[in-house]
């Protein structure tokens, strides 16, 4: 992969308290390219997440969108501060997250919840934001809910909605944090084929998921993360039936 990533991360790090979370975690995907990300519980991989969407701050290290810095502001001296939160705001939207438990605005309806970041971030007048919300809601399955609260609707449904409202931002890559996780079964696959027509159509995506034949079909690339760490990453196939690593064989036996 010589071509620039579109993310990357360097040298990320990140303790909570006394609790080293991440230890220099170093990332990168490549334009149009699918990662899925595997690992156990608590190793981190929610926390990475929430540092490249510049949901939270990195102890250390940087975070790299098209190859340029973001999140952080250099001063004239060469001292980095955090970025003001308008700045930061714009450059979030460019980096579309899908959390597990959807997180939609409980007193929005759906076609609110998706115009939001549109005026609200974009400066798009109302009725801009409104058609654009609908035919992203129409993309997902979810036009003819546009009146509908969260409440009303399933977890799957909502789970488009969110989706929808990261897209609707044109972000040049989505971040999924066990997207279908929190979902009744019969649910999970009207979410993955949304993921995968997103897919389909060349977007760049990073999905931390428990989906193993999700990530064999889709990902370009299967990545574990564990303590803290990558511990390896290869093609689905080889990442499957033939990994390097014995951490890797040990977790896919826990999983299959
Ligand atoms: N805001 C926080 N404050 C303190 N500790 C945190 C915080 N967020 C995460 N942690 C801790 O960091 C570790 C990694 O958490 P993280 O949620 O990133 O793991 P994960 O790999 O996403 O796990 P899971 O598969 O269960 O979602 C855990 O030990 C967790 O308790
Ligand atoms: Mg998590």
């Amino acid at each position: 992969m010589n071509a620039t990533p579109l993310l990357q991360t360097v040298g990320l790090r990140k303790s909570y308290g006394h609790n080293l979370i991440l230890d220099g975690v170093d990332f990168a995907i490549a334009p149009g390219q699918v990662k899925a990300v595997l690992g156990p519980s608590g190793s981190g991989k929610s926390t990475m997440l929430r540092l490249m969407s510049l949901l939270e701050q990195a102890d250390e290290g940087s975070i790299l969108l098209h190859g340029r810095e973001i999140g952080v502001e250099t001063g004239r001296g060469g001292n980095r501060a955090p970025m003001p939160e308008r700045r930061l705001a714009r450059q979030r939207a460019d980096i579309g997250m899908v959390f597990q438990r959807f997180n939609l605005f409980a007193h929005l309806d759906v076609l609110h919840n998706v115009m939001l970041g549109l005026t609200a971030v974009r400066g798009l007048s109302r009725s801009e934001a409104a058609e654009r919300a609908r035919s992203m809601l129409e993309r997902v399955g979810m036009a003819g809910h546009v009146r509908h609260y969260p409440s009303e609707l399933s977890g799957g449904q909502q789970q488009r909605v969110a989706i929808a409202r990261a897209l609707v931002l044109e972000p040049s890559v989505m971040l999924f944090d066990e997207p279908t996780s929190a979902l009744d079964p019969e649910l999970v696959n009207e979410v993955l084929s949304v993921m995968e027509d997103l897919a389909a159509q060349g977007m760049t995506m990073v999905v931390v998921t428990h989906e193993t034949r999700f990530a064999r079909r889709v990902a370009h690339e299967v990545a574990l993360f564990d303590s803290g760490g990558i511990v390896e990453q290869a093609a689905p196939e080889q990442f499957f039936t033939q990994p390097a690593h014995e951490r890797t064989r040990a977790f896919l036996s826990h999983i299959h």
